[in-house]
């Protein structure tokens, strides 16, 4: 038996599956977000571990006997947050998440500390990555900065709780822009930037392989025979792309989550900083691979919701199965400044084209299309990296709704499969983690193609108006920006 533990934004969602994958049961728990000002997002990390723990009882409450002969735990973690603790192992303030673009200036002064950073990690250096957060909190929190003694990502201080090691996975060192990417190693340039040295920094080992045991107590707690391996783990992108089997070059899935991303594992590393590439390490030996990715996606349909007032299945119930054409109305959907391909923190979302007989059903097919597009450009940033795609599996809260995988596949011209299971990736990819790490299998042994249910198809009568939409939705983000500058 194998549990996968997913450290979402919105929530921890836990599973444990059996030796030949068979889903036994699922646990979530839902977590906060705190916005102590405009652009800041921030979590406890007590929180987490509380959820962690409520999560597996209810697990070992739901299957007490499978819980028994736990062998591998997987960890999937948010990426990018920087986790503060001092010399004892304690939090010294919450943890800056992955969408806070609170440090875009200390990203600018950190390229001018070290002009080489971008050729050294492969990545451009973006307020959401860890090192310009810990920029931030030496200006703004200088006592906070001096006690600073390890500097951990969401899901590796949930592993220090959970077995009292520090240990970081590639995938997610990736994020820091501390890790040369290409050597899969972290650059003491890098973090001398930062002011800081190798010794803040956890050990760094492959996803796939055993990085600590989980403590005799909580093994104790849920009933456990002995206590499981925990595996290096992974980034959630990089285990979504586990349980999706995504191991193979070529290989791609769009994941409509709090954030979007465009994923293609690549054979090697493949930068392309200029437009905002994540050019980051596989959690599988010697693969890595690229994804842009937007700051908000299944989060703008969330927030339409909360904006108009109706629950989000009454919103996509409004616009039916299919759409005849794009919308009149385009949405730029920069709620939280984009990455992938502006690397522009300070930008906002906006509507364009609205008129008296707009309705709700306009503004959230407008806002479902805008993601669509944003995911376009994700495309077209890879396209310039030397990546083609053929097809790309859906995942994410967002890609429940078949509507908006179909406007997906005529704004990308790709197909898009739909699958049975596009929500707990980064659940299951954790546990085919902790599969391998206890096993010692290989990742072609382990990592297979997900149950695909149908392949949505560009249809050719929207293709060309979705173009044309497109080439309209990139001519907005130049004129809003001109005109809010
Ligand atoms: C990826 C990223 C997000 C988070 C979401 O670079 O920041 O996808 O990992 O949890």
């Amino acid at each position: 038996m194998f549990i996968g533990i997913d450290l979402g934004t919105s929530s921890i969602k836990s599973i444990l599956i059996g030796e030949d994958g068979r889903l036994i049961a699922t646990a979530s728990e839902p977590l906060k977000v705190s916005r102590p000002a405009p652009g800041f997002s921030e979590q406890d990390p007590e929180s987490w571990y509380q959820a962690t723990l409520s999560a597996l009882d209810n697990l070992a409450k739901q299957a007490p006997r499978e819980m028994a002969t736990v062998r591998g735990i997987g960890l999937s973690g948010q990426q990018h947050g920087a986790t503060l603790l001092d010399k004892s192992g304690n939090v010294l303030r919450p943890c800056i998440l992955w969408n806070d673009v609170r440090s875009a200036k200390e990203c600018k002064e950190l390229e001018e500390r070290l002009p080489a950073l971008g050729s050294i990690t492969g990545n451009p250096t973006l307020p959401g990555f860890t090192a310009p957060k810990l920029v931030w909190v030496k200006r703004h929190e200088p006592a906070i900065f001096a006690r600073v003694a390890k500097v951990l990502l969401p899901k590796a201080y949930l592993r220090y709780r959970l077995s009292g090691e520090y240990i970081e996975d590639m995938s997610d060192a990736s994020g820091t822009a501390w890790l040369e990417v290409g050597k899969r190693a972290w650059s003491k340039a890098a973090l001398e930037a930062t002011d800081l040295s190798i010794d803040h920094m956890p050990a760094l080992v492959e996803g796939t392989a055993p990085a600590g045991r989980l403590r005799a107590e909580l093994a104790q707690r849920w009933g456990m025979v002995q206590p499981p391996v925990i595996a290096g783990s992974a980034g959630d992108n990089a285990a979504g792309a586990i349980a999706l089997g995504a191991i193979h070059p070529g290989d791609a899935f769009v994941s409509l989550g709090t954030s979007g991303v465009l994923w293609a594992t690549t054979a090697g590393f493949a930068p392309n900083t200029t437009a905002a590439v994540h050019a980051f390490c596989h959690c599988v030996p010697n693969t890595w691979h690229q994804m842009g990715v937007i700051l908000s996606a299944a989060s703008c349909l969330s927030w339409l919701s909360s904006v108009v007032g109706v629950a989000e299945g009454d919103l996509l119930k409004e616009l039916g199965e299919a759409v005849e054409r794009p919308s009149s109305v385009v949405f730029l959907p920069y709620l939280s400044g984009e990455r992938t391909p502006h690397n522009d923190a300070d930008i906002r979302g906006a509507f364009a084209g609205m008129s008296h007989d707009t309705s709700r059903a306009v503004l959230a097919q407008s806002v479902m299309e805008g993601v669509a597009f944003a995911m376009r450009d994700c495309l077209e940033a890879l396209r310039d990296a030397g990546t083609r795609l053929k097809s790309v599996d859906a995942i994410g809260g967002g890609a429940r709704s078949k509507l908006w995988l179909a406007i997906i596949a005529n704004v990308l011209d790709l197909p898009v499969n739909r699958l049975a299971d596009s929500e707990v990736s980064g659940a299951m990819g954790g546990a085919l983690l902790g599969r391998m790490a206890a096993t010692g299998e290989p990742p072609s042994a382990v990592c297979k193609p997900p149950r695909r249910m149908e392949t949505l198809e560009p249809q050719s009568t929207l293709r060309d108006a979705y173009a044309g939409a497109y080439a309209h939705y990139r001519k907005l983000y130049p004129a809003i920006k001109e005109a809010t500058r």
